[in-house]
């Protein structure tokens, strides 16, 4: 059977996927966030995955607000990258897993959870700048990625409960696929940042870290944080962060399993408008 390996989380920018594509990754300015991954590069190598399960949000690049699916999975064989005004990033196309995502859409949705699936999609920089920050700058990534994109761009917003909640059942979904695929199971975009109004610029460091303390020690408790809080602790894109609980739902722990480990944990500002942060949680053999 297909099992959940480990868990990992980080922020998502788009000024860091620039500086990559541009080779600035060795300006001090730079070097404080990319060395926060270094030991994330050899981990993925040392770990390597089958595939991905992507949880991510699309900044209007795949969507728009004429559709606005709440969690869209993605079951093509391929994606496209997106262009995000700048052009697509050069960087290579994603590979997808038809098989398992058909399943892991057949018995989540089994489950009550109304996914829309998605048979072409582009993905922008929600999912490609934590591809390059996990893998780097290679000529074709290293796995398989299914790429699940969340609405938390467009008011109503999934609240941090029903991620949760999700993330178990993509968990019950992989482990009933009959082959024996490692899957990963990434949370992404956060952590504290608003882009936009009178409170552009906020950045919360006590909050954001609180916030990793919780969803490595007490996913449940923090699941029940209402939307209303992220919005006034960690500005209105600090809401991305309840994508992370669905990974944190995935973990062998929330089912009656021994606790994760932790691998690593990050944490720095700024980069861009944002605080970064990264977590890799691993499940036990
Ligand atoms: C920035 C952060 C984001 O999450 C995003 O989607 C766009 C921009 C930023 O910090 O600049
Ligand atoms: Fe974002």
């Amino acid at each position: 059977m297909a099992r959940v390996t480990a868990s990992a989380y980080t922020s998502h920018v788009p000024a860091i996927g620039a500086a990559l594509d541009h080779g600035r990754t060795h300006e001090p300015y730079w070097q404080k966030v990319f060395g926060g991954y270094e030991f994330s590069k050899r981990w993925l190598r040392d770990n390597p995955p089958d595939v991905v399960f992507l949880v991510y949000n699309d900044h209007a690049n795949a969507f728009s607000l004429e559709i606005i699916p709440t969690f869209a999975i993605g079951t093509a064989a391929e994606f496209a990258i997106a262009d995000e005004g700048w052009g697509p990033r050069p960087v290579p196309k994603v590979i997808g897993h038809p098989e398992l995502a058909a399943h892991i859409a057949q018995a989540v949705i089994q489950e009550d959870f109304d996914l829309t699936i998605v048979n072409r999609m582009d993905v922008d920089h929600g999912l490609t700048v934590p591809l390059s920050l996990l893998c780097g700058q290679p000529q074709a990534w290293p796995c398989r990625v299914i790429p699940f994109a969340v609405n938390v761009v467009q008011y109503p917003v999934p609240s941090g409960r029903r991620c949760f909640q999700l993330g178990q059942a993509i968990r019950r979904a992989v482990e009933s696929y009959d082959e024996p695929l490692k899957v990963q199971i990434w949370g992404t975009g956060g952590m504290s940042h608003q882009l936009q109004g009178p409170r552009a610029g906020l950045i919360n460091r006590e909050w954001d870290n609180r916030f990793l303390d919780r969803l490595i020690a007490d996913p449940a408790g923090l699941a029940q944080v209402p939307h209303i809080e992220y919005v006034r602790e960690a500005g209105s894109e600090g809401i991305e962060l309840v994508m992370w609980l669905i990974a944190r739902g995935a973990m062998a722990d929330v089912a009656g399993g021994p606790p994760p480990r932790v691998a690593h944990r990050f944490y720095h500002v700024p980069a861009s408008n944002t605080a970064v942060g990264h977590l890799i949680l691993e499940n036990a053999n």
